[in-house]
């Protein structure tokens, strides 16, 4: 039965709980705004700029509220789960940003309780909500190439992403350049593919380097080879170690596939939008949490390389926007929409620590691992 308006809980003040608090102020079936932060400047600033109607440095005082009946979890990456946890005791849908958890056994528990309590969770996935990955998918599914033999991935990264993410905790064992970011690559993968029988990946072997990055607790890059459940290839690379000067402010995607009767070539590197100034940008037009800045300036920029969107002065633009209003939809209307289940970001999570594995023991992992078996002494 749809419903007229929704409660929503945000947990998480920081760059991406503020882009999504403030789409859901301009949603017309919002009727009740609550947020949460522990950082008491984000929350009030939050609170302030969304005229929120409640705000609390405690989570369990945010879901506990009549009023919310959808929460969105966009703490930083170690902090998912336990706000995971109550919101599904409290049977609300859920919106939570990738990864589901950092912890392979804990996001198995996750999922498993947003399955015993029968409640609809959904993963920030946000570039299924891009049109080129929509229509690419519909076309590899009408058959345009026919039987899909090979794909190749290759992700460049500016390094202000990991230099950014990993200052804000000391918790670095599984921030790596697939569980934090390749994912959304790997993701996109998987989603062009799904439903496609025999494209299940079943082995990965991988390697990582960590010249530049290891010093900040993180690797450079991962660059592996999975076998698919037929018999296909698919190359999964990322480096997220280019210079601060690099023109992506922070992604640039190619994806190429290769199937019996044609081929599909993604170009999503953003080279065809290229801004140059005598006034150097700083980080904030890429990815800044904390306010995060970087020393270089950088002169030439690729405008669209910040995958989720660019706030403007009409508000904020990009996927982020589709795929946040989208969910308002589906938890008005329950009806199903695209996004990713928490069983897809489960598995986005087991993969890409089966490539951390495999790259830290030199030998292939088979796929889908037992949790257990991903954890590191
Ligand atoms: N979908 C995308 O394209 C995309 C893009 C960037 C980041 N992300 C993901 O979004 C999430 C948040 O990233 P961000 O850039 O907004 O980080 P951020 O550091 O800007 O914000 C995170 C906020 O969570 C708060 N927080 C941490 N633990 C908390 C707790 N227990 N209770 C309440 N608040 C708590 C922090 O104080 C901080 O304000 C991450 O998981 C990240 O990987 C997704």
């Amino acid at each position: 039965m749809a419903k007229d308006e929704f409660g929503l809980a945000v947990i998480g003040c920081g760059t991406i709980g503020r882009v999504r608090a403030e789409l859901a102020r301009e949603h017309p079936g919002l009727g009740w705004l609550g947020v949460c932060d522990i950082d008491e400047r984000a929350r009030e600033g939050l609170a302030k700029d969304t005229a929120a109607d409640f705000h609390t440095d405690d989570f369990h005082d945010l879901v506990e509220r009549p009023e919310v009946d959808a929460v969105i979890v966009a703490t930083d990456e170690n902090w998912h789960v336990e706000p995971i946890l109550a919101g599904a005791e409290h049977g609300h849908r859920l919106f939570i940003e990738k990864p589901l958890a950092t912890d392979p056994v804990e996001s198995a528990r996750v999922l498993k309780a947003i399955e015993d309590h029968g409640v609809d969770a959904v993963v920030g996935y946000t570039q299924r909500f891009r049109r080129r990955f929509i229509t690419s998918r519909q076309r590899i599914l009408e058959g345009a190439i026919g039987d899909v033999t090979t794909v190749v991935t290759r992700a460049f990264m500016n390094r202000m992403v990991p230099i950014a993410t990993l200052a804000r905790t000391k918790e670095h064992r599984n921030l790596t350049p697939m569980v934090v970011s390749g994912t959304h690559s790997l993701d996109a993968c998987l989603w062009l593919l799904e439903g496609i029988e025999g494209k299940q990946p079943v082995e990965v072997y991988a390697k990582s380097g960590d010249r530049v990055l290891g010093e900040y607790g993180t690797k450079d890059n991962t660059l592996a080879i999975f076998t698919l459940a037929d018999g296909s290839l698919w190359s999964m690379n990322i480096s997220w170690a280019l210079p601060a000067t690099w023109p992506g402010a922070v992604y640039g995607l190619q994806i190429g596939i290769v199937g019996t009767s044609g081929a599909l070539d993604i170009e999503d590197t953003h080279r065809d939008l290229v801004l140059a100034s005598e006034v150097g940008q700083s980080a904030s037009v890429g990815y800044a949490p904390n306010d995060y800045d970087t020393p270089i300036p950088r002169h030439v920029d690729f405008l669209g390389s910040k995958p989720f969107g660019d706030d403007t002065s009409i508000g904020f633009w990009g996927p982020m926007r589709e795929e946040t209003m989208t969910w308002f939809n589906r938890v008005l209307s329950g009806r199903p929409t695209h996004h990713a289940t928490a069983a897809d970001g489960h598995r986005n999570l087991l993969v890409t620590m089966a490539m951390d594995k495999s790259a830290r023991i030199g030998k292939p992992v088979e796929l889908m691992p037992d949790p257990a078996a991903l954890l590191i002494d």
